[in-house]
């Protein structure tokens, strides 16, 4: 081997890594050019193999030649990646494009349950009076929710309450929220505003009017000289809070063991608006809810005296205010959960 071929070598070593680097189509072709001459047991080693052969003194030169060969194609390789770097970041882009000023897809939103909206409706109105929302178990005793009330063990009026029990002895499913009065009373100090939204349980037969599970809202008012007409009025905003201006309403006498008197509360007919129809049982009348005076037992046994003391006390089915309004027909929709229903509630 003699110097002038090595020097060939390497500058056909040169000439040809420097058109690959050139024609390089991608910057992976460009890595393995850079392996390919360069690298540890690439060509241009290869070449400086035959600097053994060479006489010693021509061993410096070709090591000068050697490294501007390198230089040279070190220098090619680095210009060719910036080169390809701008194209290949135009085609990353042009691959990833974003429009941004595509619209969001819609987040699909849940809708409250009806029960929970039409408790929601009646705690904003009564809340504009005053009431506030109070929260009672459902696990009740028999004492809180039948003979504070004055309902005691043997009464016939049990027979408007079937109740479901749990394992433990005088512990049942609350059959309606008025012990919530009783936990209210005994908790406050008149003048007592409370309203108890919350889940009921009977012991029923399930069919289109009655259920085995559903809503009350309870409302309690006491105060010195609280009387009926303080709930008649407010009855009659509730009513046209709920149902439209202008709704005729009434009292009607009923019974309850924990008012005195009781009544039934009405409003005009939300379908028919008065001559009768099937919905109203042809009376042009709907009955909302059920109220009345709250009874002097009841409320010595909240700790309040009925010589100072008076109050009143009301209790409705969220459902059936939400079927009187919408024309629902059966009870049973609430429970089901049909997303067909569900989904016309707001
Ligand atoms: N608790 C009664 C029921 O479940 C509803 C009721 C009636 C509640 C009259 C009251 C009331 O507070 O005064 O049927």
């Amino acid at each position: 081997m003699e110097l002038a071929q090595l020097t060939r070598d390497l500058d056909a070593l040169r000439d040809e890594a420097l058109a690959q680097a050139a024609a390089a189509p991608d910057s992976a072709s460009v890595d393995a050019i850079e392996t390919d001459v360069l690298g540890k047991k690439g060509r241009l080693t290869g070449v400086l193999r035959g600097i053994g052969a060479l006489p010693v003194e021509d061993r410096p030169r070709v090591g000068a030649v050697a490294n501007t060969v390198r230089a040279a194609i070190e220098a090619a390789l680095a210009e060719r990646r910036a080169n390809l770097r701008g194209s290949e970041l135009a085609a990353r882009l042009e691959r990833e494009r974003i429009d941004v000023t595509t619209p969001g897809r819609p987040i699909r939103r849940g809708t409250l349950h009806p029960s929970i909206e039409a408790m929601g409706d009646i705690a904003r109105i009564f809340g504009q009076f005053g009431f506030v929302v109070h929260e009672s178990p459902e696990i009740e005793d028999d004492q809180t929710n039948f003979q504070m009330l004055n309902i005691p063990p043997d009464h016939p009026a049990r027979d408007l309450w079937d109740t479901l029990y749990v394992d433990v002895p005088g512990r049942l499913l609350r059959t309606h929220t008025s012990p919530g009065q009783i936990r209210v009373m005994q908790a406050m100090e008149p003048p007592i505003r409370a309203l108890l939204p919350g889940r009921c349980f009977r012991y029923e037969a399930v069919d289109a009017s009655h259920g085995f599970e559903f809503f009350q809202v309870e409302g309690i008012m006491v105060d010195e000289g609280t009387t009926m007409a303080d709930l008649k009025g407010l009855l009659d905003e509730f009513a046209r809070a709920m149902f439209g201006a202008g709704r005729k309403t009434r009292f009607r006498p009923g019974y309850y063991p924990f008012t005195e008197p009781s009544v039934a509360f009405d409003v005009e007919c939300l379908v028919c608006g008065g001559p009768g129809c099937p919905a109203c049982g042809r009376s042009g009348w709907m009955t909302i809810l059920g109220a009345g005076m709250i009874h002097p037992v009841v409320l010595r046994h909240g700790g309040l005296d009925p010589e100072r003391y008076q109050g009143f006390a009301f209790g409705m089915g969220p459902e059936r205010i939400k079927m009187l309004k919408h024309g629902i027909t059966d009870l049973r929709l609430f429970m089901e959960n049909d997303l067909r229903f569900l989904e016309q509630f707001a």
